[in-house]
C-alpha cells in the first residue's frame, strides 16, 4: 500500500464524482484518552489488524470513489481519521481547530496538504475548538449545514462556518459522551435521509431535526446499532459503508434503496472510530443556501466568593444543560482571601428562546448582562390579571430593571410573580405582582434584558445546612443539638432587638406534644405571628377543650372511646362563640396555641383548604385573601420557623423574599429539601420530630436565659 500524498488541483477535484481523502494507519495506536471509547484500550490496538481492516475499507472505497492519500505522520496516532482534518464545502476549507492538545500536532499536517490542493484555507482562533467534518455534515437535500457542539466542538465556532462557507448551519448539541463527535450518531444520506441516535441529542436538537427533516426520512438507529458506529457510515449514492449492521436496520436501509457494505473496522472502535472517521470527503458540492447561523452570544458579568461559593460551576452548568456553550473571557480571583472575584463569561445559544431561557436563570443566579444599557423589554397588560407569554418570572432575589436609562428597584419582591412597571407622578415604580393582580394600565417585563438581581453569594460550598436527626439513615443527635443551639441564639438576639419571628406550624405539632413548648415560646415573646391552617388551631383546640388531639389522649397515649368526634366537638364550640378570641374573652378556652396568641397579642392566620372540617369561623376559605393576609403578617420577618405543614410552609416560601431566615423541620427529608433548596443560604433544614426539635430548643432557651441570670 503507498501512502504518498496524491496532489491534483480543484478544478480536477471538482470533476470527480467522489473523492475522499484516507491516511493510512502506519503510526495508529490507542495512545491516549481522549474519549470513552478510548478507555482500557491502551496499546491494545492490534496495528497488523489495524492496517488490514483500513485496506480493507480502502479496497471498498475505491470502487466507489477515487481516494487521495495524505502522509501519515509518527507520533500523530489519530491523523488516520481524517474527518477531523478540517470541513470542506466547493473549494473552501475551514481547518480544525483541535479540541485535546493530544491531536493539535495533525493541524499544521492537514493544513499542508488542503494548501497544496488549493483550498483557500480558512483558520479559526486558537481558542475556539471546531473538529472539521467530524462535527459538521452537509444534509444531502436541504443544503444547510448540521454542525455539533457539546463535547470537542465549540457552539461559537458554527457562525465562523456559516459566514466563511455562506451556508445556513444548525447547531445540534451532542449529550452522550460516547457520542462525542456529530458523526458517530448522526449521518445525512443520499435523497434527504437521516440516519441518526436520537438519545444522543438534547430535546431542542431533536425538535430541529424533526422540523427539519420529515418522518418518513428519519431513520432513527438503536442502542445496538448505535455502539457498532451505525452511523459512522461512508454515504456515496445509494451504498452505505460501515463497520457492523443489524439485521433490523439492513433491511430498513434495503426499503429505502439503500445497500450496505460491511467491513469490519473493529481495531478502529478502540479509539472511537469507524468507516466515516476513517475518511473525508474532500469534494463537497457547494449549493445555493442562504448564509445563516441564528446564534445568539451575549457576554455576562458575575462578581463575588465565586470559587468558594462554586457559583462560577453553576453558573456554567447552567449555561450547558440550558443548551448553550461559554467562554471564559477573563477571571479576576482578586490579591487577598476576602476579595471578590470578578468573572467575563461569553455565552452562546443556537437561537434566541434557547438564550431567553438560559439568561433568565443566570440573573436568577447573579449574572448581570454586560450589554446593562440595553433597557428590560416592556409589554402592555391587555387583560386584567394576563401577562404578555414571554413575561419574566421573578425570583426571591431583591431585583432591579432598567427602564429608559434608570435602574429601578423591584418592590414587593416575591417568587413566581411578574414585575409590573408604571409610570407615576413620584416617578416609575416597578413591583412584584402575582398574574392575578396585573391590571390593563400597567406593563411586564418580559424577556431578560435589563434586568439584575442582587444576590448575596454564598462563602460556604453547599448553600443549605441539612441536618438529620430521626430520618431514615444518619441519625447524627449532636448535629441537631447544635443547630439548634444556633436557632435559640437566633431567636433569643431577635427578641432581644425587638425583631419578628413568624412561625408556621402544621397540627403535628399539636399531636407530637409540642404544643407546651410552643405555648412557651408566644408567652416568652419569641414569635410575632403564626400561621397555620384549620387544623392546628381546632386540634389545639380539642387538645384544651378535651385533652385529646385527634382524639387520642395526650397524658396516657390513648384513643379515647367516641374521641374521633372530638375535632368537631370543638369546631362547634368555638363556632358557638363567634371566634377563637370571643372563646378566649368568654372564658371557654384558657389554655393552648391559640389562647397564647389571644392572650399575648400575636396576630394569627389560619388559611382554608379543601380538607377542612368546620370550618372555624377564623378559617379564611378565600385563598386570595388568605395569602394576601399570609403576606401582610410575613412583611418585616427575620426569621420564618416552619413547623411540619408542608401545604402552608412552601406557601410561605413562595412570598418571602431572599434576606429572611428560614428554617424548616419536617420528618420528611423532601419537603426540608424542597424548602430549603431554594438556593436562600439563609435557610436551614432539620429533619427531625418537631415536637422532639420544640422540646430541645425549649430547653435551649431555658439554658440561654439560665446563663444570663447567671
Ligand atoms: N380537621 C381538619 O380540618 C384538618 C385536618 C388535617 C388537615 N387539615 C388541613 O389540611 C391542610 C394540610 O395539612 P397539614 O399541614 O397537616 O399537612 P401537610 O401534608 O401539608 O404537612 C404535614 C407535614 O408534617 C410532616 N410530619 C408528619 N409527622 C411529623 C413529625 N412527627 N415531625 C415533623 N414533621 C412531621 C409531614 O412530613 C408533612 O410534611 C391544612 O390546610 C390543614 O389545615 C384540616
Amino acid at each position: 500500500m503507498s501512502s504518498t500524498v496524491h496532489t491534483s488541483t480543484i478544478d480536477q477535484l471538482k470533476a470527480a464524482p467522489m473523492r475522499i481523502l484516507m491516511c493510512a494507519p502506519h503510526h495508529y495506536e490507542v495512545d491516549y484518552v481522549i474519549n470513552p471509547w478510548m478507555e482500557g484500550n491502551i496499546h491494545r490496538s492490534s496495528r497488523d489488524r489495524a492496517l488490514e481492516q483500513w485496506t480493507q475499507l480502502y479496497q471498498v472505497l475505491q470502487k466507489y470513489a477515487q481516494v487521495d492519500l495524505v502522509e501519515p505522520q509518527p507520533g500523530w496516532p489519530d491523523m488516520v481519521f481524517t474527518a477531523n482534518a478540517g470541513l470542506i464545502l466547493g473549494d473552501t476549507v475551514v481547518l480544525s481547530r483541535f479540541f485535546h492538545p493530544e491531536r493539535r500536532g495533525e493541524e499544521q499536517y492537514f493544513h499542508k496538504w488542503f494548501a497544496d490542493q488549493g483550498y483557500t484555507v480558512h483558520l479559526l482562533p486558537n481558542s475556539l475548538p471546531f473538529e472539521g467534518a467530524g462535527d459538521a455534515l452537509m444534509d444531502r437535500a436541504g443544503g444547510w449545514l448540521w454542525a455539533g457542539y457539546g463535547f470537542r466542538s465549540e457552539l461559537d465556532s458554527h457562525p465562523y462556518l456559516a459566514e466563511w462557507l455562506d451556508v445556513e448551519v444548525l447547531s445540534l448539541r451532542l449529550v452522550d459522551r460516547r457520542f462525542y463527535h456529530l458523526d458517530t450518531c448522526f449521518c445525512p444520506l443520499t435523497d434527504g435521509y437521516l440516519l441518526y441516535y436520537p438519545p444522543a441529542f438534547d430535546t431542542y436538537s431533536n425538535r430541529l431535526i424533526e422540523l427539519r427533516v420529515p418522518p418518513e426520512k428519519r431513520i432513527a438507529i438503536s442502542e445496538a446499532d448505535a455502539v457498532n458506529f451505525a452511523c459512522n457510515t461512508v454515504n456515496i449514492d445509494r451504498i452505505v459503508v460501515m463497520n457492523k449492521v443489524s439485521e433490523g436496520l439492513n433491511q430498513v436501509l434495503a426499503d429505502r434503496g439503500f445497500t450496505v457494505v460491511e467491513t469490519p473496522l473493529t481495531e478502529f472502535l478502540k479509539a472511537g472510530g469507524a468507516a466515516k472517521c476513517l475518511t473525508l470527503k474532500v469534494i463537497e458540492p457547494h449549493r445555493e443556501s442562504p448564509q445563516l447561523s441564528t446564534i445568539q452570544t451575549k457576554i455576562i458579568h458575575l462578581e463575588g466568593h465565586l470559587l468558594d461559593s462554586g457559583l462560577v460551576n453553576r453558573v456554567l452548568d447552567t449555561i450547558v444543560t440550558g443548551g448553550g456553550s461559554f467562554q471564559v473571557v477573563s477571571f479576576n480571583l482578586g490579591n487577598q482571601r476576602q476579595d471578590t472575584s470578578l468573572a467575563e463569561v461569553k455565552v452562546s445559544a443556537p437561537d434566541a428562546a434557547v438564550m431567553a431561557e438560559i439568561m433568565a436563570q443566570l440573573i436568577d443566579l447573579g449574572a448581570i448582562d454586560a450589554a446593562e444599557t440595553v433597557p428590560a423589554s416592556l409589554a402592555p397588560v391587555t387583560q386584567t390579571g394576563v401577562a404578555a407569554d414571554d413575561f419574566y418570572a421573578t425570583t426571591i432575589y431583591p431585583t432591579e430593571v432598567l427602564v429608559g436609562n434608570q435602574w429601578v428597584k423591584v418592590q414587593d419582591q416575591r417568587m413566581d410573580g411578574a414585575i409590573a412597571v408604571t409610570q407615576t407622578s413620584a416617578g416609575i415604580i416597578a413591583r412584584c405582582k402575582l398574574l392575578r393582580d396585573l391590571q390593563i394600565g400597567e406593563s411586564v417585563v418580559t424577556g431578560s434584558e435589563g434586568i439584575r438581581t442582587k444576590r448575596k453569594i454564598p462563602t460556604l460550598k453547599k448553600n443549605t445546612e441539612e441536618f438529620s436527626f430521626m430520618g431514615a439513615g444518619v441519625s447524627s443527635e449532636r448535629r441537631v443539638e447544635l443547630v439548634v443551639e444556633k436557632i435559640a441564639w437566633d431567636l433569643r438576639q431577635i427578641r432581644d432587638r425587638g425583631g419578628k419571628v413568624v412561625v408556621t406550624a402544621g397540627p403535628v405539632v399539636i399531636h407530637t406534644g409540642g404544643s407546651k413548648h410552643l405555648n412557651q415560646l408566644i408567652r416568652e415573646g419569641y414569635v410575632q405571628a403564626l400561621l397555620g391552617g384549620n387544623a392546628i388551631a381546632v386540634h389545639d383546640i380539642e387538645q384544651s377543650l378535651m385533652g385529646t388531639s385527634l382524639g387520642v389522649d395526650m397524658q396516657r397515649g390513648v384513643s379515647v372511646h367516641g374521641g374521633h368526634r372530638h375535632h368537631l366537638k370543638a369546631i362547634n364550640t368555638i363556632r358557638r362563640c363567634g371566634s377563637i378570641a370571643q372563646a378566649v374573652e368568654q372564658g371557654v378556652l384558657t389554655s393552648g396555641v391559640m389562647y397564647e396568641c389571644v392572650k399575648n397579642h400575636v396576630p394569627f392566620s389560619l388559611a382554608g383548604s379543601i380538607r377542612d372540617d368546620g370550618p372555624l369561623p377564623d378559617t379564611k376559605m378565600d385563598l386570595i385573601a388568605a395569602q394576601a393576609d399570609y403576606a401582610r403578617l410575613i412583611a418585616g420577618a427575620d426569621l420564618i420557623l416552619m413547623l411540619s405543614s408542608m401545604l402552608h410552609s412552601i406557601g410561605v416560601g413562595n412570598m418571602t423574599p431572599a434576606g429572611v431566615k428560614m428554617v424548616c423541620i419536617d420528618i420528611n427529608p423532601a419537603v426540608v429539601t424542597k424548602l430549603s433548596d431554594r438556593g436562600s443560604i439563609e435557610s436551614i433544614g432539620v429533619v427531625t420530630d418537631v415536637g422532639l426539635f420544640l422540646s430541645l430548643l425549649v430547653q435551649q432557651l431555658n439554658k440561654l436565659t439560665g446563663q444570663y441570670q447567671r
